[in-house]
């Protein structure tokens, strides 16, 4: 089997954070979320790896990060996208690649509890055409969304409905066998002027092919917006096995749902998890409460903060009101000002958003 990883897209409801980075590059749980599908993929017996990315920064940004899958051992090909057209779409461009084989598709910003294995060997041992995966959401209107019939078969499929049949919505998972390659050739754009696979799988419905509906029970996180990197860091920060290969003091009080990763030091602090601490950063006389991911090189110091995402080499000092529910992007500097006057002094990227008190 191959895989096929979607890694495109502007990424603008994260805004700024991706003006400068690809969106499946920001870490959750100090490990960006492509590196984490990767792995998944890789851990299913899976070796040969099609990525799809845009034709612009982020693209060549996702490749230098990523090149050429020798860190998983596997083997990466890149499939640059000129423009949005949608998930169908990035099938039609990956045809050469991936042949006639059967493959995993998977968008590179999906977090998924317990991972894709499974659901994997599952596929590649079985005679279906294509599987999806469905799970019950509230909104279902801003997904594809499945009707099944009473015994457990597909009735239809559609694509961001404004009324929908059912609460259970296609996740960001999919694997088909060679005839999708037709249903992508068949299919018009949507209204959003996108080729979209929810109407390639329900030509292959129509078709009367064997696409089975697999329904997931965890947790599932689409991390379009900021709201969501902090719930698939916690999601995935509960899944972490604790490990302390930093220093922690003997001032400090750091519970056992802690990551210290190597190099990393605790200084008379108050550290709950779960919590990860990057490499090389420093925690001094500070608390760092449950659900937070402090990257590498960060310095944080006579400051407290909790459920929140700090990317590498930030600098949190002096600063006397508990920081929450923040994501801050690499290089950021919070520090107490001692110049007068005394006064908020910012500089923000564009669409930054800050919370006062
Ligand atoms: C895409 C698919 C949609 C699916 C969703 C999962 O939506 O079109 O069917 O439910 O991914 O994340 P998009 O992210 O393009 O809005």
């Amino acid at each position: 089997m191959k895989a096929l990883i979607l890694s495109g897209g502007k990424g603008s409801r994260l805004y700024p954070l991706t003006y400068t980075n690809a969106k499946q590059l920001i870490p959750v749980a100090n490990k960006p979320v492509l590196f984490r599908v990767i792995e998944a993929i890789h851990d299913a017996g899976i070796d040969d790896i099609g990525i799809i990315i845009g034709n612009d920064e982020n693209g060549r940004r996702v490749q230098e990060a990523v090149g050429q899958g020798e860190r998983w051992r596997v083997n990466i090909t890149y499939l640059p996208q000129d423009a949005p057209l949608g998930l169908a779409h990035c099938v039609l461009i990956a045809r050469e690649f991936l042949g006639d084989d059967r493959f995993v598709m998977f968008l590179g910003d999906n977090v998924i509890e317990g991972g894709i294995s499974n659901l994997i060997r599952g596929f590649e041992g079985s005679d279906y055409h294509c599987q999806i995966v469905l799970t019950p959401v509230e909104e279902p209107q801003h997904y594809g969304v499945a009707e099944l019939n009473e015994d457990g078969s597909i009735k239809g499929l559609v694509e961001k409905p404004r009324e929908p049949r059912s609460n259970l919505a296609l996740v960001g998972i999919y694997m088909f066998d060679d005839h999708i390659h037709e249903a992508v050739r068949q299919i018009k754009p949507s209204w959003r002027g996108e080729l979209e696979i929810t109407d390639a799988i329900q030509w292959l419905v129509d078709q009367r092919l064997r696409v089975h509906p697999y329904i997931h029970r965890g947790w599932w996180i689409d991390t379009g917006k900021p709201i969501d990197m902090l719930a698939a860091n916690s999601k995935v920060l509960e899944e972490l096995k604790p490990q302390v290969h930093g220093f922690v003091d003997k001032d400090s009080k750091v519970d056992e749902r802690v990551t210290v990763e190597a190099g990393a030091q605790i200084i008379n602090s108050v550290v709950r998890g779960p919590t990860i601490i990057g490499e090389n950063t420093r925690i001094i006389n500070s608390y760092v409460g449950p659900f937070t991911s402090i990257y590498h090189d960060c310095h944080v110091e006579s400051a407290e903060i909790e459920h929140s995402l700090v990317l590498e080499h930030c600098a949190i000092v002096d600063v006397h009101t508990r920081i929450t529910d923040s994501l801050l992007g690499r290089h950021v500097e919070l520090r107490q000002s001692d110049f007068k006057p005394r006064a908020l002094k910012l500089t923000l990227g564009d669409n930054s958003r800050l919370g006062l008190l």
